[in-house]
């Protein structure tokens, strides 16, 4: 993902049902605009951060709702709204929260949304700790 940001892969279900990893985000670093394909529940460990939610219509990208995040804080991922958001770290420290999602969201296929045009791009997060099979990425981004 860039930016030093790492996801590790705690456990998966065996078919790809279910997903647990803890996202770790230096200070100052953010993540594209992403979304997730799946429902999903995520909470802060550590540090603080910004999440932006946004909504894609007709190309466009729009920002709906903007949340400063601190630990113990939760929140829902269900498509298709509020599956498409970016996550910036505000604090001093790495900031590291825990997913819980049902897919194998670092292995599989999402996308990238380039914040200025709506334009989307084929977007694989993987894992730090463990590999992904060598699928190829879909041919178009739709
Ligand atoms: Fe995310």
């Amino acid at each position: 993902m860039g930016g030093g940001i790492g996801q590790w892969l705690l456990y998966r279900a065996g078919d790809g049902s279910l997903s647990l990893f803890s996202l770790v985000v230096p200070a100052g670093s953010q993540t594209p605009i992403h979304d997730h394909l799946a429902w999903g529940l995520v909470g802060l460990y550590r540090g603080t951060q910004d999440e932006e939610i946004y909504a894609e219509g007709g190309g466009v990208l729009e920002l709906v709702e903007h949340r400063s995040l601190r630990p113990g804080d939760f929140y829902a991922l269900i498509p298709p709204h509020d599956d498409i958001h970016r996550v910036r770290t505000t604090s001093a420290e790495t900031s590291v929260s825990l997913h819980l999602l049902t897919n194998d969201t670092g292995c599989v296929w999402r996308h990238a949304y380039d914040a200025e045009s709506g334009e989307t791009r084929p977007f694989r997060s993987g894992y730090v700790n463990v590999a992904c099979g060598e699928d190829d990425p879909p041919q178009h981004s739709h």
